[in-house]
């Protein structure tokens, strides 16, 4: 395949950035997405010139690192798939593909295609954790949790925290990642005991980062490689309500 790229370069958060276009010729329809801007880059290096950063790790959809719009979508155009584990065999030989950051301003650029996502680690200590003690794995097989709870819990802790959910967000509200770490924890008797602390330091900390409020468009759901689900936003409103609600009275 021969493809165009139109990449966004920008050297930091406060250099202008611009949208520079590469020729990336000879890829196979079996590369991810990443190794075709390998290749790009291998180019770009013995060119002498300066390779396209762009962030990744683990490349099997599980860390969360890799983060690219793809001709307008978070993590491209293949529905619950991560950058990483999107194939050129999505895209059509010849085709045109504009390749640009998360864009949101609590996420700011480092360089080019990377961008600082450290205020979603900001969020997880300020509550995003169990810190009672919960005995040993024995201990965990011992309590007895419904079915429905232990699913939904899970299907909530699939969230590898990419934001994703942010990108795809007109209000680059945070919402959908939040609201997963409410579920995965406060679904279950172990992370049950701090939920109220939890909901109000997660939220008041996603609110002083920056992140916009959900107006339930639902572009986060349709970005999540995960397909994290929107109705763990409505429990953490519910959640968030009753929090709220008692610390008033106390
Ligand atoms: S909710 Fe989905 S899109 Fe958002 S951070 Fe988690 S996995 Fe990524
Ligand atoms: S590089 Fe780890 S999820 Fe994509």
């Amino acid at each position: 395949m021969n493809l165009t790229l139109r990449v966004w370069r920008q050297k930091n958060a406060s250099a202008p950035g611009q949208f520079v276009t590469y020729n990336a010729a000879g890829i196979s329809p079996d590369m991810s997405f990443l190794e075709m801007l390998d290749i790009v880059n291998e180019v770009l290096i013995k060119r002498g010139e300066e390779q396209i950063a762009f962030d990744h790790d683990c490349r099997e959809g599980i860390c969360g690192t890799c983060s690219l719009v793809i001709n307008g979508t978070p993590h491209g155009p293949v529905r619950a798939t991560t950058t990483c584990q999107l194939h050129m065999r999505s895209f059509k030989d010849g085709e045109t593909i504009t390749i640009e950051p998360w864009r949101a301003a609590s996420f700011p650029v480092i360089k080019d295609l990377v961008v600082d996502r450290s205020a979603f680690d900001r969020i997880i200590q300020s509550g995003g954790y169990v810190s009672v003690s919960t005995g040993g794995a024995p201990d965990g097989n011992a309590i007895p949790i419904p079915k429905e709870d232990a699913d939904k819990a899970f299907d909530a802790a699939a969230c590898i925290g990419c934001g994703a959910c942010v990108a795809a967000c007109k209000n680059a509200s945070a919402m959908l990642f939040v609201s997963a770490k409410i579920s995965h924890l406060g679904l279950l008797p172990q992370g049950k005991v701090e939920e109220t602390a939890r909901v109000l330091n997660m939220v008041a900390k996603m609110d002083e980062e920056g992140f916009g409020n959900c107006t339930n468009t639902r572009s986060c759901e349709a970005a999540c490689p995960k397909e994290i689900s929107l109705d763990n936003i409505a429990r953490m409103n519910r959640v968030y309500a009753k929090a709220l609600f008692k610390s008033r009275l106390s």
